[in-house]
């Protein structure tokens, strides 16, 4: 794993964004895994500035989110689509209909899963799949105790995991219990993996993930056993890590 420990949060989600320019620029038709949250509202505010300045096209690029509540219509305000299409889509080049997440209102969510997951193989896999941290240690809604090997899939969402995404909601509305999820399997055939942690909350998750045993309790330490996995973090969310200062000297930033 290559960790890059950035000054703050503002540092980490300008290199994430230059990471996937970079990848767009040498591979014109990559195709990305994209994923919402908090974390990389501030990562896709940097991607834009990136393209307005003549530094990143999508034009040619395709992508696929990890997931999508189950539940929810793409055009519902709370649903991923409708935050890709906020937070980034509407704002770049990328062409209409390349860009892809599950139907979370599809009638038969576990067919909807297996379609999404035929999608991706069909499209030649991910090149770089971009990765938040959830506090429990999921990636895309890979919850703890997820298969190491899953592929697209329904997951029942941890409490904590609602509760973080609450704030998404109005007032009274609870997420979604159930979401459509790649599964940690599709994650792990994407050909670069790009996580991205901040905070000091995410400070105990991202030891477990970097330090910790592989394991489906703390589902992101399956990145240990990926080829070629960047984890770009801030100094807070790093404060756990035991061998801080090896990180910092092997990459000083
Ligand atoms: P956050 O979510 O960026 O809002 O903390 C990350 C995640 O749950 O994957």
């Amino acid at each position: 794993m290559k960790i890059l420990i950035l000054e703050d949060a503002a540092a980490a989600a300008e290199r994430a964004a230059e990471i996937i320019a970079a990848q767009v620029t040498a591979k014109p038709g990559s195709v990305l895994g994209l994923a919402t949250g908090g974390t990389m509202e501030a990562v896709y505010e940097r991607l834009i500035a990136l393209h307005r300045a003549g530094s990143a096209s999508f034009a040619g690029a395709s992508s696929f989110n990890l997931d999508e509540y189950v539940g929810l219509a793409g055009d519902h305000p709370c649903s991923y689509r409708r935050y890709m299409a906020e937070k980034l889509f509407d704002q770049i080049d990328i062409a209409p209909g390349a860009a892809h997440l599950p139907m979370g209102e599809a009638a038969d969510p576990e067919a909807e899963a297996a379609r999404y997951e035929a999608a991706i193989v069909a499209a030649g896999d991910i090149d770089l799949q971009l990765l938040g941290l959830g506090l429990n240690g999921h990636i895309g809604f890979n919850e703890p105790t997820s298969s190491l090997t899953s592929i697209t899939r329904l997951k029942t969402l941890e409490r904590s995991t609602r509760e973080a995404n609450s704030r998404y909601f109005p007032d009274g509305d609870e997420p979604p219990r159930l979401a459509i999820t790649m599964g940690i399997g599709t994650i792990m055939r994407a050909r670069e993996v790009l996580l991205v942690a901040t905070g000091a909350a995410k400070a105990r998750a991202v030891a477990q993930v970097i330090e910790g045993p592989v394991s489906a309790r703390w589902p992101g330490s399956v990145l240990q056993m990926h080829r070629h996995a960047t984890l770009v973090l801030d100094r807070a969310a790093a404060s756990e890590l035991e061998l801080i200062d090896y990180y910092l000297d092997v990459h000083p930033e």
